[in-house]
């Protein structure tokens, strides 16, 4: 069984102090819980700055199994005279098991663009590297045995959605981005569908459109991409009070939080309601 994923995206928010308060909170609940079974369901992500990710992973500890971490963001290059970015390498040396691609604010803020994005998915398949791809058999970007797997974002703005042009968009966005993986079959991807008008905002989308929206990214990729576990989680102004009516959709394997991901009671209570 797939497990869901609740992950939390703390943006450009928590100094190491404050991550330290935090996990000081966060793991005293984990350990206060009476049955670890809501694990059996679902995965708790953190994706902190990159300034705190060794910081996390040490917070982590012995909960590594159904605790993990992930990057906010990877540059594809594997190092080089790149300032300011950050390789897969690096993310791996702090313990990192996933890596957020192509997040709105990226995207909006920071100018990347879908090809650019499509870029960073091919390094995390491996395919900027020599030993990535052997007569289209998958090898993978492996090392210390670690693979990243990659949270690719996507998601509509405002007027694409009134236009009722939201499906076409975030096809192109797929299709730009998965490009990579064309005729290659990758072991597990997971799809963020954010829709850029939810981000933040405090309205999220309505969980029946959310559904609609999820079976729609799942029968595209399946009929045009060869994976062996795809998940679609849901991002956009998700709290304690929405995140059952989301959990409960067939289609929606999980969510990104950002707001309410940074006080860990809020997000404690958000992946306790998370599992079935
Ligand atoms: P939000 O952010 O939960 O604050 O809307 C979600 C995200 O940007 O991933």
């Amino acid at each position: 069984m797939k497990k869901k994923i609740i992950a939390a995206n703390f943006k450009m928010n928590k100094t190491n102090k404050d991550i330290k308060d935090y996990f000081d909170i966060f793991m005293k609940k984990i350990s206060e819980l009476t049955s670890k079974k809501i694990f059996d369901d679902i995965e708790i992500v953190f994706a902190p700055p990159f300034t705190s990710l060794c910081e996390v992973h040490g917070a982590i500890g012995p909960h590594g199994n159904f605790i993990k971490l992930s990057s906010q963001n990877i540059y594809y290059e594997k190092s080089g005279a790149f300032t300011g970015e950050i390789s897969l390498d690096m993310i791996k040396d702090c313990g990192c098991v996933y890596a957020i691609i192509g997040h709105s604010e990226r995207r909006g803020i920071f100018g990347e663009s879908d090809e650019l994005i499509g870029r960073k998915l091919g390094a995390i398949y491996g395919h900027n590297y020599s030993y990535a791809y052997d007569n289209d058999s998958y090898k993978g970007y492996n090392y210390n045995n670690t693979r990243i797997i990659p949270i690719l974002c996507v998601g509509e703005h405002l007027i694409a959605r009134d236009e009722n042009r939201y499906e076409d968009f975030v096809a192109n966005q797929l299709n730009i981005a998965l490009n990579a993986i064309k005729g290659k079959k990758v072991p597990s991807l997971i799809i963020a569908y954010e829709p850029i008008w939810a981000i933040g905002t405090g309205t999220a989308i309505k969980p029946e459109d959310g559904e609609r929206m999820h079976e729609f990214i799942y029968n595209y990729v399946h009929s045009n991409y060869m994976t062996d576990e795809l998940r679609v989680i849901y991002g956009g102004s998700i709290t304690e009070l929405n995140i059952k009516d989301f959990m409960d959709k067939p289609h929606i394997d999980g969510v990104l939080v950002g707001g309410a991901s940074l006080d860990p009671s809020t997000f404690f209570n958000i992946a306790k309601l998370s599992a079935v």
